[in-house]
């Protein structure tokens, strides 16, 4: 699980705005005494440093029990945010993409399509809500549990809930003796992909769950051994995004190139988001796909305005095809290479490009798109989130502004008395 940060094409060179290196120094001594908090907090179990012990607390072999009689070809998760994009990027790394799907919306004709496409029957139902109260997900798993009806299949021989200690979702499941996991306390929901909320789904698929939780213990125990933004790469992404948002740089672009690592640019995009968007501060994330964004977004990130950290991630290595030979010419030279090389050569030319452009970039570089790799990669962004939290002097745990929202829709749909859903009635004005 060796997993690298190259910040080299991020920092000031002659002529290149940028980090100098005696700023990275000075902001060294910060990271230290930030450190010092992560990790008192993460002692005391503290609420969200608990998070970053979560490889040392998650239990796979329980995980993996309590799912157990659940046989399925699919799983179809239920859930929204954090209660959905940590489980489809474990999901996607492990090669089980096709297999799970994930109700994170409640747009009717995608929930349609997706029960008339699923046989029901072979299909595991995975209601996932730390609060137990998220009207999205409630009324899905309403939906769901009806369809199964309809189609003859006895639901509750094939749904599984993970949620929080109380709420009408644990109280679902008690009354119709569910198998039921537990969102560990004192984790919010966008950094719990290393426990049963990512990892139920893998489980009931056969996914190595086990090595996910590795993955993580190892960024876990580095963490732990480090304490400077020069010998942790979870610090030293977190402390130059951080010293770049300060320059400038309020828009980061998380770019993998690995089809299976698309989800978690979705889910990085929701960590930096929710975590670090507060008191007019944080970066804008931007989700993209090498080499398909290079077609797209590309021009903007080394044409455009000078606003942006761009991150690059990629396996050091993968399964490889060969391209055919041909004698066309304009073609031929494609046929001494293979799918990966030209995958890489592209990643290099972005790189280069951006740098020529003096456009800051990051280069992530994780050994393979496996387990240990995904969970690894989740957990050096985590800590890497903590520490920019805590050097912007945010409430990194908290997210007023969802919890707003979720009120307000409540509210509208007469689920409770909430004043946010009056000042939406207010507002809403129709030209
Ligand atoms: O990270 C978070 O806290 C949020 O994105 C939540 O995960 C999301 O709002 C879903 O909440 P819940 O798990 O309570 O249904």
């Amino acid at each position: 699980t060796d997993l690298t940060v190259d910040l080299g094409n991020a920092l000031a060179a002659e002529a290149r705005p940028g980090v100098s290196e005696g700023a990275l120094d000075r902001l060294d001594d910060r990271v230290a005494r930030a450190h010092e908090t992560i990790t008192a907090g993460m002692a005391a179990d503290g609420f969200g440093y608990a998070s970053l012990g979560l490889p040392e607390r998650t239990d796979p072999g329980a995980i993996e029990a309590a799912v157990a009689d659940l046989d399925a070809d699919h799983v179809l998760t239920v859930g929204i945010g954090g209660s959905a994009l940590g489980a489809a990027t474990v999901s996607a790394a492990l090669g089980l993409a096709d297999r799970h799907h994930t109700l994170d919306n409640v747009d009717p004709v995608e929930t349609r399509r997706l029960l008339d496409a699923l046989p029901l029957d072979r299909t595991t139902v995975n209601v996932v809500s730390r609060s137990g109260t998220t009207a999205e997900t409630l009324a899905n798993f309403l939906v769901v549990r009806e369809a199964m009806d309809e189609a003859g299949v006895d639901w509750t021989e094939r749904t599984v809930v993970t949620t929080g200690a109380e709420g009408p979702l644990r109280t679902a499941a008690t009354e119709q003796g569910l198998p039921a996991l537990s969102v560990p306390e004192g984790v919010p929901g966008r950094f719990s992909a290393l426990s049963a909320v990512g990892l139920v789904p893998a489980a009931v698929l056969g996914g190595d769950i086990e090595g996910v939780v590795r993955g993580g213990a190892a960024g876990r125990e580095a963490l732990l051994a480090g304490g400077s933004l020069f010998d942790y790469p979870g610090y030293a992404y977190g402390a130059v995004a951080y010293a770049l948002e300060q320059r400038g740089a309020t828009v980061t672009a998380m770019l993998p190139y690995a089809e299976s690592l698309e989800p978690f640019a979705e889910w990085f995009a929701q960590l930096w988001a929710e975590s670090l968007g507060k008191d007019g501060l944080g970066q804008t994330p931007a989700r993209a796909l090498g080499a398909t964004d290079q077609h797209s977004q590309l021009q903007l990130y080394r044409g455009g305005r000078h606003d942006k950290l761009v991150t690059l991630v990629r396996p050091r290595e993968r399964a490889d095809m060969a391209v055919p030979a041909t004698d066309v010419e304009g073609m031929s030279y494609l046929g001494d290479a293979t799918l990966g090389e030209l995958l890489d050569a592209e990643f290099e030319a972005t790189e280069a490009s951006l740098a020529a452009a003096d456009q800051p970039n990051i280069r992530v570089e994780l050994p393979r798109v496996d387990g240990p790799g995904i969970g690894r990669l989740l957990y050096e962004m985590e800590a890497a989130c903590v520490l920019a939290g805590e050097l912007l002097g945010v409430e990194t745990f908290a997210q007023p502004a969802v919890e707003w929202g979720k009120r307000a829709a409540r509210g509208l749909l007469g689920g409770g008395e909430f004043p946010e859903a009056e000042a939406v009635a207010e507002k809403t004005t129709r030209v």
